[in-house]
């Protein structure tokens, strides 16, 4: 194979070596809105509250065995916002980065911001890049903050770079393998995602990790998200760990009808 081909995430595992506890889970955080709508107050002050929720989730899952942390914090569509909640979300980044950063960084957490660059302020592609230099070293929990993230312009854009590496004879057509696509994604070094979590009540996935869901287990809790806490992530581990995980094979004996 080509030097330029790399194999990555592609969730070829069989259902004996998935691991027990999710390992990489991704949060779905919704629901801030409501959340303050229902105590009479702008929207803004959900999404502050959302914050505080996800520091204390971040702690919650490391101490529960999770490694691996992917949050949607704001989609490709979210720009279609009023400007003054964009900001407001945006402006929610930067205090994390600045007040949350160091304190992330000691605590061993890996902190990478994946989504497009395009679009963002300067300042905000400015802390994407400290909160990356400032962690980088770091291995205890891995946490990725999807930012102007869509799953759908994720997988175009590793369409592009494989046809790119095909036009200049870095690769071949048939190189392309679900490892090989899965190495151009930008959640390209992390294991397989294990559960998908959304809260909230809503059912949808809205452009997020589509091909890293493949065999994810989904869990929908019918909590707002400002008001998540560690019990609900433990509620969401119960329900997974109930899960029976097949990747699609059959289990041996089961042949017959
Ligand atoms: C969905 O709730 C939530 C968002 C679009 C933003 C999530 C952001 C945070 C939790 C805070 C910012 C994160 C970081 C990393 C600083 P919604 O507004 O759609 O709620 P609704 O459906 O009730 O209106």
């Amino acid at each position: 194979m080509p030097a330029g081909v790399t194999t990555q995430v592609s969730d070829t595992r069989e259902a004996d070596k998935a691991p027990v506890s999710p390992l990489h889970v991704a949060i779905i955080m919704d629901g801030n809105g409501r959340w303050a709508k229902a105590r009479g107050q702008m929207r803004t002050l959900g999404h502050k509250a959302g914050v505080n929720a996800l520091q204390r989730t971040i702690r919650a899952a490391g101490d529960l065995g999770i490694t691996h942390m992917t949050v949607f914090a704001f989609s490709t569509e979210n720009w279609r916002r009023p400007a003054a909640e964009v900001s407001d979300l945006m402006g929610l980044l930067r205090t994390f980065i600045e007040s949350d950063l160091g304190k992330l960084a000691k605590e061993g957490v890996c902190v990478r911001i994946i989504g497009q660059q395009d679009g963002l302020p300067k300042d905000i592609v400015e802390c994407v890049r400290k909160a990356h230099d400032d962690t980088r070293h770091n291995s205890r929990f891995f946490l990725q903050v999807a930012l102007n993230y869509g799953a759908q312009a994720d997988v175009v854009e590793a369409a592009k770079r494989f046809a790119a590496k095909v036009k200049s004879g870095e690769a071949e057509v048939n190189d392309l393998t679900p490892e090989t696509f899965g190495g151009l994604l930008s959640t390209h070094d992390l294991p397989p995602l294990d559960l998908m979590i959304r809260t909230s009540g809503e059912h949808r996935l809205s452009n997020f990790l589509l091909w890293e869901a493949a065999y994810a287990e989904f869990v929908f809790q019918d909590v707002l998200w400002p008001d998540y806490d560690r019990v609900h992530l433990e509620e969401a581990l119960r329900i997974f760990k109930e899960r029976d995980r097949r990747f699609g094979a059959v289990e041996a004996g089961h042949v017959s009808a």
